[in-house]
């Protein structure tokens, strides 16, 4: 492990060197997005290198693509997969259910689509990611430039409607403008600190106009491994 990782890091590192350790040569891999992601392609990079071992790697972002490329992983679109044994991914929260909020790196829309052409999806989180209920990192939803003040006021209105504690919305920017995803859309960030009913209101924002994605991984995580900065390292 690199020397001067701080404690977080040092949780992230571990958590996807064990993941790596699960990819088995000729493997067809998704790969998430975020620093934690970041490790495992790095580590299966080093993989590639040092044990000449061969995987076709679907990246969840742009960001990862160019990652993978650097550290020597053949990058494949998923149409040209169709199918992938595994997907390794990092998660902003995870509850006992392993249920999941993601896109807090903006990447939730390919995120979703990869993990549900998965075999296997594993997470790989920090212990802080744990949470008895999910909801007090904000949900992001992906949603179409066109008209998204319309969507917001929908959204809002949906979520008086479900009664959910905590309703602030905010546009998610970036130096000064609107982030954009890989698809061009925008993200709004749904503050909500506590989510009563997962399933439910992925389903319902999912029905809205407007809605691309919701950052709520229901029933899609297969395992958690989670790392702690003195090295331990835990499955779920
Ligand atoms: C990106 C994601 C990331 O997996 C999530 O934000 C966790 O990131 P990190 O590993 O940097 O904490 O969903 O869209």
């Amino acid at each position: 492990m690199p020397g001067e990782l701080s404690p977080i890091d040092k949780a992230k590192f571990v958590a996807a060197k064990r993941a790596a350790d699960m990819v088995e040569d000729g493997m067809r891999v998704g790969l998430g997005t975020g620093s934690t992601a970041a490790w495992l392609v790095r580590h299966l990079g080093d993989r590639v290198r040092d044990e000449g071992l061969r995987i076709k790697g679907v990246p969840t972002s742009a960001r990862t693509a160019q990652l993978a490329r650097q550290v020597g992983i053949e990058v494949i679109t998923l149409d040209e997969a169709g199918t992938l044994n595994i997907t390794i991914d990092g998660a902003d929260e995870f509850d006992r259910d392993l249920n999941l909020i993601k896109g807090g790196g903006g990447a939730l829309l390919h995120e979703k689509i990869v993990a549900a052409a998965s075999e296997e999806v594993v997470v790989i989180a920090d212990a802080a990611k744990e949470v008895g209920t999910l909801g007090a990192f904000p949900l992001p939803i992906e949603v179409i430039p066109f008209g998204w003040t319309t969507t917001q006021m929908l959204v809002e209105e949906l979520l008086v409607a479900a009664d959910v504690m905590g309703r602030r919305i905010t546009l998610r920017m970036n130096a000064g403008k609107p982030f954009l995803t890989d698809e061009g859309n925008h993200i709004l960030d749904l503050h909500l600190s506590r989510i009563g009913n997962a399933r439910q209101l992925a389903m319902a924002l999912n029905q809205m106009p407007g809605v691309v994605e919701n950052g709520l991984f229901v029933d899609l995580c297969d395992k958690v491994i989670i790392g702690y900065s003195d090295g331990r390292v835990e499955t779920r």
